[in-house]
């Protein structure tokens, strides 16, 4: 298993680097992780609500709520109601596909990518703290391919460039390799990932909703893209 250098790009600050992950790291990749999650919850919510299916559960509970009570308070109430379990809903459904990712692999970083010389973890430091977390495997769905993983940026650290950089650290490990492609996923309402990964040269290959009833509902699909 090689070592993998620390890099420094030109086009980060000069005080971030990216290296290995080291199990001291670990609390923080999860946090950084689950935040980074954790903040697209109010832009799902947004997407459920503009789904004509909510749009039309939301317009009969109001019309059948105002026929039989005739006021407009009851109505009102129940519509406040069912969009706070909505909200819920969402909430509760991210907070589990987080408990996933942390059970799949971000509790056994070790093993599940640096015991293997086709996969790895790397963290991005500023000033000694870690503030950024990429990996790689190769990929389940896409035999032959590599997998871009778990990218994820602290909030106080976007728009420096060093998403970017971490992508460009993959795609070098992934073509050092030999893996004539990288595959990642990400969802309909990571707009910013969407404009980072067209940004650095990936391509938009299908868009298709996960087999899950409620995501069928919700209309919330998953774009896969290419490098
Ligand atoms: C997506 C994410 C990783 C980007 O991190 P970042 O370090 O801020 O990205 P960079 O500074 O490297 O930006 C690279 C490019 O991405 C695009 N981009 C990133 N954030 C953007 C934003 N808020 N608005 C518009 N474009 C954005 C731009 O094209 C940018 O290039 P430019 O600065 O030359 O225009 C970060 O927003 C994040 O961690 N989000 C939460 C977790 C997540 O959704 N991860 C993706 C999992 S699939």
């Amino acid at each position: 298993m090689g070592e993998t250098p620390q890099i420094q790009t030109s086009a980060m600050a000069a005080d971030i680097t990216i290296r290995r992950y080291q199990e001291d790291d670990k609390e923080t990749v999860k946090e950084i992780f689950t935040m980074g999650m954790s903040e697209h919850i109010p832009s799902s919510f947004m997407h459920l609500l503009k789904q004509p299916l909510t749009q039309m559960i939301l317009m009969v509970t109001f019309c059948a709520l105002l026929a039989s009570s005739k006021s407009v308070l009851l109505p009102v109430v129940g519509v406040t109601l069912l969009l706070a379990g909505a909200k819920q809903l969402v909430g509760y459904l991210f907070n589990s596909y987080i408990d996933t990712c942390l059970r799949k692999d971000l509790d056994h970083i070790q093993e599940t990518y640096l015991e293997n010389k086709d996969s790895c973890f790397w963290v991005a430091e500023s000033d000694g703290r870690v503030v950024a977390t990429v990996a790689c495997l190769p990929a389940e769905r896409e035999p032959g391919c590599m997998e871009l993983k778990r990218l994820s940026v602290r909030h106080t650290h976007r728009g420096m460039g060093i998403a970017k950089a971490l992508s460009r650290t993959v795609a070098d490990f992934s073509r050092e390799r030999g893996f004539p492609a990288v595959v990642l996923y990400t969802s309909v309402v990571q707009t910013d990932a969407q404009r980072l990964y067209e940004n650095v040269g990936y391509t938009r290959v299908r868009e298709f909703v996960i087999p899950e009833p409620i995501a069928k509902i919700t209309n919330f699909t998953v774009i896969e893209y290419r490098l």
